[in-house]
């Protein structure tokens, strides 16, 4: 879907290079994961390849041609849903979502996304009396009103309580199944497990690792197992290698002469790659 080759930019103002040869492509129907610590550039990559910056250096290829050769006709095929939502706040949700929904010649059945995101009910309230997490739905739903082909969401459960959280993971997780693909920006490493097939970790404006979820966590430290358990009338507890309990004669001996109070097998968490990764801490 995406080839990215060398991309470098440099904002006009800036007296620093945000963006030093970062190399990535996406593939179609996966959820692309863009992850790293506040300010390392993220949000300018989905700016260039949004074509809200233009005069970048590398090449940016989509389905196989350069950004630079589309016209309009490329935000008929792409959908942005940006970190701050922008609404017209002196509007109802109906207006606004009218107002976008001319701007393509393919519009979505927006009804249907209003109900499903729970604020068809609230369809004729002004903007300015949503709550955030209202705003973030419907700036949801303004992402998918042109039915894009490719989906740009910068922080898309940012203030959501679990609920809707949920309904927007398994609508991202429904485009993909029928063949969207999404390039998605978190810092809730739980909804990178859940929702992407591959991730890349941002440092120092370039590329620092990518492959998936899966795979980062196999690579990461040793995996162990926490066994709890009774000893006589004292609660003990042990670890021991994930990889080699079958011929531990302790871990054999405990699973066979005692009481088991809990077992636990320990992985390597997204949040400790993201931390080895970067030499910095999660932003919140
Ligand atoms: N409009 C701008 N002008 C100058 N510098 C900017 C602008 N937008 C972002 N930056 C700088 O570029 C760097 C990357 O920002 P950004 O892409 O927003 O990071 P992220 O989305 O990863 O938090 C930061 O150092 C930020 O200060
Ligand atoms: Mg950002």
């Amino acid at each position: 879907m995406f080839q990215v080759e060398q991309l470098s930019y440099t904002y006009p103002n800036g007296n620093e290079q945000t963006l030093k040869d970062v190399n990535f492509h996406v593939n179609k129907g996966e959820i692309f994961g863009l992850l790293g610590p506040s300010g390392v550039g993220k949000s300018t990559t989905q700016k260039v390849l949004t074509k809200l910056i233009q005069n970048y250096k590398g090449a940016v290829l989509y389905k196989g041609k350069d950004l630079t050769q589309y016209g309009k006709d490329y935000f008929e095929d792409i959908g942005v849903g940006f970190e701050m939502p922008v609404h017209f706040s002196k509007l109802t949700a109906e207006e606004n979502i009218s107002f976008f929904k001319k701007l393509y010649k393919n519009p979505a059945d927006t009804d249907a996304l209003l109900k499903r995101v729970g604020l068809y009910d609230d369809r004729k309230k002004k903007v300015s009396e949503f709550s955030k997490g209202m705003k973030v739905r419907l700036n949801f739903v303004r992402a998918m009103i042109n039915q894009p082909t490719m989906l740009f969401l910068d922080e898309p459960t940012n203030g959501l309580d679990p609920v809707n959280s949920r309904i927007i993971k398994n609508m991202m997780k429904e485009y993909r199944n029928q063949g969207g693909t999404i390039l998605l920006t978190t810092h809730l490493m739980n909804d990178v497990d859940e929702l992407c097939d591959r991730v890349a970790f941002m440092a120092n404006g370039t590329i620092a690792e990518i492959d998936s979820p899966k795979n980062l966590k196999q690579k990461g430290s040793a995996r162990t197992v926490i066994v709890e358990y009774m000893s006589g009338n004292k609660q003990k507890t042990d670890v021991f290698n994930l990889d080699t309990i079958g011929t531990d004669d302790a871990f054999l001996s405990i699973i066979q002469q005692h009481k088991l109070l809990t077992m636990h097998s320990q992985e390597t968490t997204l949040e400790d790659i993201f931390i080895q990764m970067t030499g910095v801490k999660i932003d919140d």
